[in-house]
């Protein structure tokens, strides 16, 4: 596919203080993945000629996490214009469209990057076009200052605003769109005479307007838009990409008995007919296929489970779970690196860790794959059709055969041949009568003490 005449930038070297975090504000998750990432699927959409990132210095995880885009670091922190300076070398020849995004504003959507870049590429072609949002609370984001001919005059920060200014109900969402001939020579000349004492980004729009090039703003729904610089505004970012998680999942054919206690991740795939119960977890890197049922209260993650299993309800399934058709993992399982088969059941109570269970299989309540010993993991193999009575610790490595029956409380520490019975437990004694013997001594004892109580009681009295 030929690349887009665009080139974007986002700007991720701010310290994120507001955070008070000692994780980099942008590798805080959203649905399971750090919020740059987001950005980045998204602009990656518009397939792009280039992307660079801005971080700050030590942020080496920042760099693995956007790679393979280049990561160019900005020394100090002086502003969102000294930050996309930055990146302008990355630039050099470039004429197309250059976007300019924050990565603390992860959930705008390719619709509203397009409706940005389309009002850039048309007459008048401005010079910059901002886009803008109307939060019911517009805070201490930026404001956009429209002259009377509806045209975009100016941005102003919010601490630089003065009372009339901040009356403006019109936000700044830190989605730019610059023309590429023009960036540079436009970012070269902002200063920092400010409130901060920072280079501002937004102070791009009132040096394009003084030198009468034209300025515009496109403006997008509010929940696209939202700047992430808390705790508490990346709860809210949580909650409205859940919501457009559950939406698409439903659309698509799944349902859920309680939508707003269902947590899926950036990436959960769910098949048509799948049908979740109330308060179900997906970590990331889960697929579920058609006509599967989650029950209530499960945690599952990096886990593909086949058409027609049942989950749950209280069910864990970890990385590498792999739950074979028609399988059942009931309540109080934990299923991990492990191959349940076709039609298999483990149903109650019981760690299926490192191990392979063929189809068919059954496993009884409280069975346990003792896969550790503290320094490596070992694998248990059971084979198809085989039973597993309650209890069982199988201590791996360990393969029971095809069709074995393993006895209830065994703990088996060697392989078990197909179609034989293991059974590892001491043999059951049994003496006849000695429970109602016990019973009868017992009563016969407290029965004496009590007639020894009221003859002491008797003589006081009578003394
Ligand atoms: C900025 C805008 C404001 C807008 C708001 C939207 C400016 C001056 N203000 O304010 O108009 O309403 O976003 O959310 O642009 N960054 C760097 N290097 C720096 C400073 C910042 O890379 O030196 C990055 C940050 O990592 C962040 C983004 O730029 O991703 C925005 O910085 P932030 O400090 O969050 O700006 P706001 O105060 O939110
Ligand atoms: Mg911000």
């Amino acid at each position: 596919m030929t690349k887009a005449n665009i080139a974007a930038v986002i700007l991720a070297a701010g310290k994120g203080t507001r955070m008070k975090s000692a994780c980099p504000k942008v590798l805080h998750p959203i649905a399971g993945q750090p919020m740059v990432r987001h950005l980045l699927s998204t602009v990656e959409r518009l397939n792009p000629a280039r992307i660079a990132v801005v971080i700050g210095p030590d942020m080496n995880d920042v760099a693995a996490a956007v790679a393979p885009h280049p990561a160019i670091t900005q020394h100090e922190q002086l502003g969102t214009a000294h930050a996309a300076l930055a990146a302008i070398d990355t630039l050099r020849g470039f004429a197309g469209d250059v976007l300019v995004l924050y990565a603390d504003s992860p959930l705008i959507t390719q619709e509203s990057l397009e409706r940005l870049l389309a009002v850039r590429r048309a007459p008048p072609y401005p010079a910059v076009v901002v886009l803008g949002f109307r939060p019911a609370d517009p805070a201490e984001y930026g404001r956009l200052v429209i002259k009377a001919d509806g045209a975009l005059e100016r941005i102003v920060e919010f601490r630089d605003a003065n009372a009339g200014e901040r009356a403006i109900t019109l936000c700044n969402s830190g989605v730019m769109s610059f023309d590429g001939a023009r960036i540079a020579s436009l970012l070269g000349r902002i200063g920092n005479s400010n409130a901060k004492k920072e280079y501002y980004l937004t102070d791009a729009v009132g040096l394009a307007r003084a030198e009468g090039l034209a300025c515009a703003y496109v403006e997008a729904p509010t929940e696209e838009l939202l700047g992430i610089n808390s705790r508490a505004e990346l709860a809210a970012a949580e909650a409205t990409v859940q919501r457009k998680l559950r939406a698409h999942a439903m659309a698509n054919g799944a349902s859920m008995t309680a939508p707003e206690t269902v947590w899926l991740s950036h990436d959960t795939r769910l098949g048509q007919d799948v049908s979740i119960g109330p308060n179900v977890v997906f970590g990331p890197g889960v697929v579920v296929a058609d006509h599967v049922e989650i029950r209530a209260f499960c945690h599952i993650e990096g886990a593909h489970i086949e058409s027609g299993a049942v989950i749950g309800p209280f069910a864990r399934l970890r990385p590498g779970a792999a739950i074979g058709e028609n399988a059942h993992i009931g309540n109080f399982v934990e299923v991990k690196n492990a191959k349940i088969g076709e039609g298999a059941k483990a149903n109650h109570l019981t760690y299926l860790g490192d191990a392979r269970v063929g189809a068919g299989a059954n496993v009884g309540a409280g069975t346990i794959t003792c896969n550790y010993d503290g320094f490596s993991k070992y694998e248990t193999d059971i084979g198809a059709g085989a039973f597993i009575g309650s209890n069982a610790a199988l201590v791996a490595p360990v393969k029971i055969g095809r069709g074995a029956i393993v006895g209830a409380g065994s703990v088996i520490t060697r392989d078990v041949a197909p179609d034989a019975l293991a059974l590892e437990r001491a043999r059951q004694g049994e003496v006849p009568n000695w429970a109602a013997n016990f019973r009868a001594q017992k009563e016969a004892e407290s029965a004496g003490k009590e007639s020894a109580k009221k003859k002491t009681k008797r003589d006081s009295r009578s003394r």
